[in-house]
């Protein structure tokens, strides 16, 4: 276990002082789901995770000193510019559950912009991004008032845990390319309080995957991940699933190092059809993909029978479907897309993504 409480971040009076952090962090597409948690913020199975490039966050912190220092946080947000008092309030329950680790968040008033590279509608998963950019410019601010952080390792190890806290699958996004969270006894070095690379070990074809994201609806979620994770407490299929999980884990990984995109693929596809199938086995039952969706899958499989080109879906808690598929073959997918699916895309929307290189600090 981590303990990171720490009461002695705290700042004297006289050396408090004031700054700006910025920092950008991405996306990520996980191919082996964590899906069901315990404890605060521990995930049920190990997970594995793309860290996309264009999807993304970026996130710019201001500090000031502040007067009183006893009550609740100064917290001013401001999403695309414009003022979110609902957003502040997440942010001072998430400062709340950090105050152990740094208690300095109540010696300081606090003015934090944010915005996507992605539409605000788009239907994304944002806490990812969000909370990982968040997590990031904390630790630097840790760093710059304290010099407590200097290490990289350190720091990406710190990052990961804070961002945990925030939001389970932001833990993936502080590294680049691929990242694991949750503890296997087949990856060195897991573990269920924050995620590690997994980048060097992995073949060079999954180092530039290809992640298109074809937006079939903009609508809010029915249901939020955070309750479907806690649907899992109930779900009849939730121990097998957590076996499961660790099982295509190990199988994933191993496909993975070699090269093997077919093996990859079809653990993709099984781990993203199982995440819905979850879904609707919950109680409640209930259902995340649109006709479209299954539209869109439907006509994958057809293209994959037809021309043998290696691409694969996945989805994520929502009805998007993302488009897997090696460097090679882009100039084929992109027309299959641009000819075949856009019609299924609200507003003929998608993005193209690719694996990225990870946060970057402005
Ligand atoms: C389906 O990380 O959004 O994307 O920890 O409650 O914030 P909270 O949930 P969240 O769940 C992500 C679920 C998923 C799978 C994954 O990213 O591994």
């Amino acid at each position: 276990m981590i303990d990171y409480s720490n009461s002695k971040l705290l700042v004297e009076s006289d050396k408090l002082r004031s700054g700006t952090v910025t920092w950008k962090s991405p996306s990520n597409l996980a191919i082996v789901k964590y899906w069901g948690k315990h404890g605060i913020q521990l995930p049920r199975n190990p997970s594995i995770s793309m860290t996309l490039n264009n999807a993304f966050t970026q996130t710019k912190v201001s500090y000031e000193a502040r007067e009183n220092h006893d009550e609740l946080f100064d917290i001013t947000f401001r999403f695309h510019g414009e003022s979110q008092p609902a957003f502040a309030k997440k942010i001072s329950s998430y400062f709340e559950k950090l105050l152990p680790v740094y208690p300095f968040l109540k010696q300081l008033k606090w003015d934090i912009e944010s915005e996507n590279s992605f539409p605000h509608s788009a239907g994304i998963a944002s806490s990812a991004s969000s909370m990982s950019a968040l997590a990031l410019c904390l630790c630097t601010i840790e760093d710059e008032l304290f010099g407590s952080l200097s290490d990289d390792l350190l720091f990406d190890r710190k990052a990961s845990y804070l961002s945990r806290l925030g939001s389970g699958s932001a833990a993936r996004s502080v590294f680049p390319h691929w990242s694991v969270w949750g503890k296997a006894d087949f990856v060195n070095g897991s573990d269920d309080e924050f995620a590690i690379p997994y980048g060097l070990e992995v073949h060079d074809d999954f180092k530039s995957f290809h992640d298109d994201i074809l937006i079939v609806s903009k609508d809010e979620k029915s249901v939020s991940s955070t309750a479907g994770h806690q649907l899992m407490e109930n779900n009849a299929f939730a121990s097998p699933r957590y076996d499961q999980a660790n099982r295509r884990l190990q199988d994933l990984l191993v496909a993975m190092r070699k090269g093997d995109i077919e093996c990859f693929g079809k653990i993709a596809e099984d781990e993203a059809l199982t995440l819905h199938a979850l879904m609707m086995a919950s109680n409640p039952s209930y259902l995340l993909m649109h006709p479209n969706s299954l539209e869109i899958i439907n006509r994958v499989r057809a293209y994959r029978k037809e021309t043998n080109n290696p691409v694969y879906f996945s989805l994520d808690a929502g009805p998007n479907i993302h488009l897997l598929y090696p460097e090679n073959i882009v100039h084929d997918i992109r027309p299959f897309i641009e000819e075949q699916l856009v019609d299924l895309c609200v507003d003929g929307f998608w993005i193209k993504d690719w694996c990225g290189e990870g946060p970057e600090q402005l």
